[in-house]
């Protein structure tokens, strides 16, 4: 069987195209630390408040320096709603949800998940510049929706 020319050429053209593509995905995954939350741990969504893991929201500073952000989100709010961590440190937010499904991005981070009754979503980050960053919800959960929102204050970096 013979392959035209031209035909060879948009093959070869359509792997070129592929492979960009691909390096490009990989880029962003490495590069800017960007990846799916991959965390699989179960909550009952109507224990939430009793469940030592979330009994006390907010901010936990561990030994090494690490920063751990528990977060309960409901219908219309997330507990707490005003978060403040240290610039330079390895972050973790821990979200769950009591009700329906909730967003939490921070724009302009690598933060941005899903809060999924019934699933502790877990993701990890490092604030490098001291400022404020706005969470909101992206995840349409309602009447509220559109005032679902909080603030993480990151100071300068302690030493
Ligand atoms: Cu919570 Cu939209």
């Amino acid at each position: 069987m013979k392959v035209e020319l031209y035909e060879k050429i948009w093959m070869y053209l359509a792997v070129v195209l592929l492979s960009a593509f691909a390096c490009a995905v990989l880029f962003g995954a490495y590069a800017g630390g960007l990846h799916p939350p991959s965390n699989v741990e179960t909550i009952d969504p109507k224990a939430v408040n009793t469940d030592p893991r979330f009994a006390h929201p907010g901010v936990t500073t561990h030994p090494d320096g690490s920063v751990e952000v528990a977060v309960v989100a409901q219908m219309w709010a997330y507990n707490p709603s005003a978060i403040t961590v240290p610039a330079g440190r390895p972050v973790t937010f821990r979200l769950t949800s009591t009700d329906v499904i909730h967003g939490f991005e921070l724009p302009g981070t690598n933060v941005n998940t899903m809060i999924v009754p019934g699933y502790v979503s877990r993701l990890h980050t490092r604030f490098d510049r001291p400022g404020e960053y706005l969470i909101v919800c992206n995840e349409f959960c309602g009447l509220g929706h559109h005032i679902m929102a909080g603030k993480v204050t990151v100071t300068e970096a302690q030493r």
